[in-house]
């Protein structure tokens, strides 16, 4: 049985007093819940003290990216997955569609980020999706399958436990339009099968796929209800702790 997991994407957003304010008040929201993982990941700069808040409360916390390689050197402006995990991090977001459009973050170098999560020890969250031209075209399921045999290129069977996969399609990120639960089912169903190839149906069957893409309160349980759909990535209703509570809550 996969146990969902429930993340707070909240980007370039939250000085540290509101950043402190809202991840306690999610805590004290959620923390009787215990049907699933939950995760905010602010930005850096607030990682170490939003863990320092949680400690002991069981809600984890996620880093947004993480560099190419955990050694540590001449990277200006990069923070390692080893870094992350170092100020309590457990999880790490790699390949968000905002990375690869605007900072330009490859496939490879995606690759790169994942192996280097899951060498520093933490859960490395692949955010694969396909833009609406894409999908107009009917090309959705050949993108994600580019981004995922690119993406996790050279991991092992070991490596596969430590793999979550986020679905977002692009043109449902911030944008109020939701995939609908078909549709998510439908990409998630075909991502699962393609981690069978990969790793086998065992692992595949293990590993959580989770949505993102205007994920709201009013939308999460039908999303949740499919099969294939194991938890959420969730960015603008994640601001407000009552929104992103509610969410958990489902
Ligand atoms: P959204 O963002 O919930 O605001 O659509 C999701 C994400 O980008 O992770």
């Amino acid at each position: 049985m996969r146990r969902p997991l429930i993340i707070a994407n909240w980007k370039m957003h939250k000085r540290l007093d509101d950043a402190l304010h809202d991840a306690v008040a999610i805590k004290n929201q959620v923390s009787a819940v215990s049907k699933c993982d939950v995760a905010i990941a602010p930005v850096n700069v607030h990682l170490k003290s939003v863990a320092d808040r949680l400690e002991g409360s069981g809600l984890l916390v996620a880093g947004q990216n993480c560099a190419v390689t955990n050694s540590d050197g001449a990277h200006t402006g990069e923070v390692s997955a080893e870094m992350l995990r170092n100020v309590g991090c457990r999880l790490v977001i790699v390949g968000h569609s905002e990375r690869r459009t605007l900072y330009g973050d490859s496939d490879t170098s995606i690759n790169q980020r994942v192996k280097a999560a899951v060498a520093a020890g933490l859960a490395a969250i692949l955010c694969v999706g396909e833009s609406i031209e894409e999908r107009s075209a009917g090309h959705h399921l050949d993108v994600v399958d580019r981004q995922l045999l690119i993406g996790l290129n050279g991991l092992t069977l070991a490596d596969a436990a430590r793999i979550i996969i986020a679905y977002e399609p692009v043109w449902a990120i911030g944008t109020g339009v939701t995939a609908t639960p078909e549709q998510a089912q439908e990409m998630h169903g075909h991502i699962r099968g393609k981690l069978a190839e990969m790793f086998g149906n065992g692992a595949a069957e293990q590993i959580r796929l989770i949505y993102g893409g205007s994920v709201k309160p009013e939308n999460i349980s039908e999303l949740m209800s499919k099969s294939d759909i194991d938890g959420a990535l969730v960015g603008g209703a994640s601001l407000d702790p009552s929104s992103f509570a509610s969410i958990v809550n489902f």
